[in-house]
């Protein structure tokens, strides 16, 4: 079968493959225990299940404004704005989660001959988005994610158009400070490229770390950055696939245009169920935030008894370096991972899908019996 060439170079996501390997496992009855999504283990807030219904019940079925409910726009404007981000409803434009959010971005930004750089360990789709939207993804590698603004410095050229940062981290879980942001929005206004900041895991902060964005850094950051950001990781709202890119508005006004195109409005009562989550503020952040640290403590405790591993100031993930337990059968991050999955019934990410090899990610929003079967059934693997 001929395909594009787009289609035949994008690498299918590895973590969706090794979900796809768990799912075809627990079919034939094996009972496998999962630390490889980023999904929240705790249940959507009841208000935005309430809102959801409602939304249905009152026939808010049908297709509406493409960019995103005008109430929509409005209230994540001002939660932004309340975070220091210069924002106005015309600058948000709604998406089917963050991830859309990335491609609305890129594929508004760039094209064949542009370059775009992402920093190692990465999100697995951060490189194959930049393919996807025709441009060169330009690879600078990082110590533990933190931002190395010199190296990005010296990987930019002419052709650079965006750097994409991603704090708190997935998979490193390292949470930037107003330091490196700023001296990263100067390098953006000197050598003229735009910051593509996703925060997927703003919410997601531990030990007082608190997550800053670029565009609170002031006007001449904000007017270079767009801002991503989701439901799905700060209200268990994963299905619920609502998201944003925010930022300047020609920008969001072009991406817009694209979005209209590509997928129309995102499910109304969907929407619907979104604005009654960022209705809930800062007591529900707090709860989620407790509620992770705990979970994050305590797969922490155990991961390390295991592999080297610091403890992440944010995100859903451990990031732990795995090499002293390599061995022939299990040389690499990718086999050592299918060993886990086929062995223990144990699900990881390989470091080597986010461009690290050596090192697993091992998700940590799960209650605390399913992480210490976790952990358990790993140990007795090793
Ligand atoms: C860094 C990062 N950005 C974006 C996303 C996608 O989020 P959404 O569910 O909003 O598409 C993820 C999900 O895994 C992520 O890790």
């Amino acid at each position: 079968m001929r395909l594009s060439e787009r289609a035949e170079s994008a690498l299918e996501s590895r973590t969706l493959a090794l979900s796809a390997r768990a799912a075809s496992l627990r079919a034939q009855g094996r009972d496998i225990v999962s630390l490889l999504e980023g999904e929240p283990d705790l249940p959507v807030p009841a208000e935005v299940l309430a809102a959801t219904e409602a939304a249905l019940r009152s026939g808010r079925t049908r297709y509406c404004a493409s960019a995103g409910l005008p109430e929509l726009r409005a209230a994540w404007a001002s939660a932004l704005a309340a975070e220091g981000i210069p924002a106005r409803p015309e600058g948000v434009l709604v998406t089917n989660g963050a991830k859309q959010a990335l491609h609305g971005v890129l594929q508004t930004l760039c094209g064949p001959g542009d370059e775009v750089v992402v920093l190692a360990p990465y999100w697995v789709t951060f490189p194959e988005a930049v393919k996807l939207a025709g441009a060169r993804p330009v690879v600078v590698e990082t110590r533990a994610g933190e931002l190395a603004v010199d190296a990005i410095g010296r990987a930019l050229s002419p052709a650079t158009r965006a750097v994409i940062v991603n704090s708190p981290n997935n998979p490193t879980g390292a949470v930037y400070g107003q330091d490196e942001l700023r001296a990263l929005a100067e390098l953006a206004e000197r050598r003229d490229f735009w910051i593509v900041s996703d925060e997927a895991y703003e919410a997601l902060t531990y030990d007082g770390a608190r997550h800053l964005s670029p565009a609170a850094l002031g006007a001449r950051a904000a007017g270079r950055t767009v801002v991503l950001r989701t439901l799905s990781k700060s209200f268990a709202m994963t299905g619920y696939r609502v998201g944003c890119a925010a930022g300047p508005e020609p920008l969001i006004r072009a991406a817009a245009r694209l979005h209209g195109h590509t997928t129309g409005s995102v499910c109304t009562f969907a929407q619907c169920g979104a604005l009654a989550a960022l209705a809930l503020g800062e007591a529900h952040r707090e709860a989620w935030r407790a509620a992770h640290q705990e979970r994050r403590d305590l797969a922490h405790a155990l991961a390390a008894r295991l592999f080297a591993v610091g403890k992440p100031r944010g995100g859903l993930f451990l990031w732990a370096d795995a090499r002293r337990r390599f061995d022939g059968r299990r040389p690499d991050s990718e086999r050592f991972a299918l060993s886990l999955l086929e062995d223990a019934g144990v699900s990881v990410v390989p470091g080597s899908a986010c461009g690290r090899e050596g090192f697993l990610r091992l998700s940590f929003s799960q209650p605390e019996a399913v992480l210490r079967e976790a952990y358990r059934r790993v140990e007795s693997a090793l």
